[in-house]
């Protein structure tokens, strides 16, 4: 083990929460960066519609709120709800400072385009990249801030707690194979969401709950759990793999449609193509299984090929790789595992249960989203929290610097391993079996079912992970499997249908709209001097 790395503030994650976290922290602390392979692969860069913030002169923030709560299933905490949006402007006025570009009009106001549940037009937008403007602004911003350190190709294996507080991590150092000790008086967990737990999703490879199953194993409770959210709209074609089709193309009219052509969204909900997303998404499920077909379609080809270019240059360069022009042809789609909208819980600082551990963006649970996240609301959330998290550290450094001579990581755990293949099948089996049985569509024995695969699962990874040498596929593998279970035992405990969550034996909503939180056995309730986050709904 090589010798402590020691930082006033760890951050784990260089995505959209991270990064803002790092930007506003620089100014008073030394700060360590890592993630855990090159920058930009978190799914901050692959974000595509936009950020929803109030700046139409007919728009309000108790409009955003009410979409917010109403697309949330009555299971959003208003003042969460009330805390961000309140602060969306600010946030988008901190990015431009930043430097990103946000597409405007003529007159120079932003063009602001629609998604599903928005009363209004609110979402800024880079074109149909605004992901990749906001991730590699930011990243370009931090490369040259002199306080901020960045390391890359380095996995979180696990927190580092003493006395009850977390004072950094153990860190698995891709390049040389090594777990390094990274310590630090405060731990940011910005590590993205949980997507990859299942066969099928938008997110990329990295999205495996890390830094939710590190809180759950050091302390923290989660809640809401269930809800995963499918984005209806995820290109279907053999050759490409994870490709999101953004909502902003029914925002800007595109129309969904079944293989016959007919339109089909009016039946489910008026809103049509723009009602929320787990409606959306279930309505495709529910057609695909009625008509026994692979997938929709949808259908922009009635704009013009200059707007279609203007607006939807990605989206239009890489169906066209595939043979699909969609100036002309309708776009092959089917919902995917999109997001995840429980996480660790927090409080406004982003303060999760264990002392000096923060959680923000993806991998926290604010209350924000409810049962179901509304479109574009999840980048505001990584900026508005990212901030405040840095500005309550801020408050409370310089910490104590005491040197901390981290327990050393057993060595026996460091050996060669054959187990690849056994590796790669549980990987598989594991994703399959959340696709199959904890999907779109529930019943309590399809999550039965999936609770004894997830068991057993987790047996064998606690086999290999005490024997054998620890690697990324192995340690993203142990976090996936304690993130399933999480997911699986959230939708048993929920005795309703509601938001994202629906299940064939509980099809009704219960009267009362309660969170599901899961404790751990190693929690530790609130002291005085440990003030806790949020108490749920
Ligand atoms: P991420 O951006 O996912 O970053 C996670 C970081 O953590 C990465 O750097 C990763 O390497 C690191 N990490 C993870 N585990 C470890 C570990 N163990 N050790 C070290 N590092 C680790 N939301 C919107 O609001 N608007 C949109 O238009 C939009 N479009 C989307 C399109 C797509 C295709 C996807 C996938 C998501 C989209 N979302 C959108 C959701 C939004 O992009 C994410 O919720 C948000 O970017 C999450 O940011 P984050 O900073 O929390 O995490
Ligand atoms: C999209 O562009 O459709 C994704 C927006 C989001 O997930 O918020």
């Amino acid at each position: 083990m090589s010798a402590a790395n020691h930082h006033d503030v760890l951050i784990i994650g260089t995505g959209a929460a991270g990064l803002t976290a790092a930007l506003h922290l620089a100014p008073n602390a030394r700060v360590a960066m890592i993630c855990k392979g090159d920058l930009n692969q978190g799914s901050t860069w692959w974000a595509q519609g936009g950020i929803a913030a109030v700046l139409d002169e007919n728009d309000t923030v108790d409009a955003h709120i009410a979409d917010t709560l109403d697309a949330g299933g009555g299971l959003c905490h208003t003042d969460s709800v009330r805390f961000t949006v309140e602060h969306s402007r600010e946030s988008i006025e901190w990015l431009v400072e930043q430097g990103v570009e946000f597409d405007r009009v003529p007159n120079n106001s932003f063009h602001l385009t629609r998604e599903g549940g928005h009363s209004h037009r609110r979402i800024l937008h880079t074109a149909d990249a605004t992901g990749r403007a906001v991730s590699e602004t930011l990243t370009a911003r931090v490369l040259n801030t002199p306080n901020i350190e960045m390391f890359t190709n380095r996995v979180a294996v696990d927190l580092i707690l003493r006395d009850g507080r977390c004072r950094g991590a153990y860190v698995l150092n891709r390049d040389t194979g090594q777990v390094e000790v990274f310590q630090a008086e405060y731990t940011i967990l910005a590590t993205g969401g949980a997507s990859k737990v299942y066969l099928y999703t938008t997110n990329p490879d990295g999205a495996t709950g890390d830094g939710i199953a590190m809180a759950w194993r050091a302390g923290c409770r989660v809640a809401n759990m269930e809800f995963n959210q499918f984005h209806p709209t995820c290109l279907y074609h053999p050759n490409a793999k994870s490709f999101l089709v953004t909502e902003a193309i029914r925002g800007e009219g595109g129309k969904l449609l079944l293989p016959n052509g007919e339109r089909f969204m009016q039946r489910f909900d008026p809103r049509g193509e723009l009602a929320p997303r787990d409606i959306v998404a279930r309505a495709i499920d529910h057609e695909m299984k009625r008509l026994g077909v692979d997938c929709v379609y949808l259908d922009i080809s009635h704009k013009s090929p200059e707007f279609i270019l203007h607006h939807f240059p990605t989206i239009k360069a890489r169906c066209l790789e595939l043979g699909i022009d969609i100036t002309r042809d309708p776009i092959p789609v089917v919902p995917a595992a999109h997001y995840t909208c429980g996480g660790v819980i927090v409080d406004f600082n982003g303060a999760t249960d264990v002392p000096n551990l923060h959680a923000i963006g993806e991998s926290s649970f604010t209350g924000l989203h409810g049962a179901n996240r509304m479109a574009s609301n999840s980048l505001l959330e990584c900026i508005v929290y990212g901030r405040s998290a840095a500005t309550h550290i801020a408050k409370h450094l310089p910490g104590t610097h005491e040197e901390i001579s981290a327990a050393p990581w057993d060595s026996s755990q460091v050996t060669n391993s054959d187990e690849d293949v056994v590796i790669s099948h549980n990987w598989d089996e594991l994703r399959r079996s959340m696709w199959d049985y904890v999907g779109i569509v529930r019943t309590n024995k399809r999550l039965q079912r999936a609770l004894h695969r997830a068991d057993l699962l987790k047996q064998e990874i606690a086999e290999y992970y005490s024997n054998y040498r620890v690697h990324n596929d192995l340690l993203e593998l142990r976090n996936l499997a304690v993130v399933a279970e999480l997911i699986i035992r959230s939708a048993l405990a929920r005795k309703e249908s509601r938001g994202l969550h629906y299940t064939l034996d509980h099809p009704d909503l219960l009267p009362e709209a309660l969170d599901t939180i899961l404790i751990p056995e190693n929690y530790s309730p609130p002291t005085p001097e440990n003030h806790s986050p949020k108490t749920g709904k």
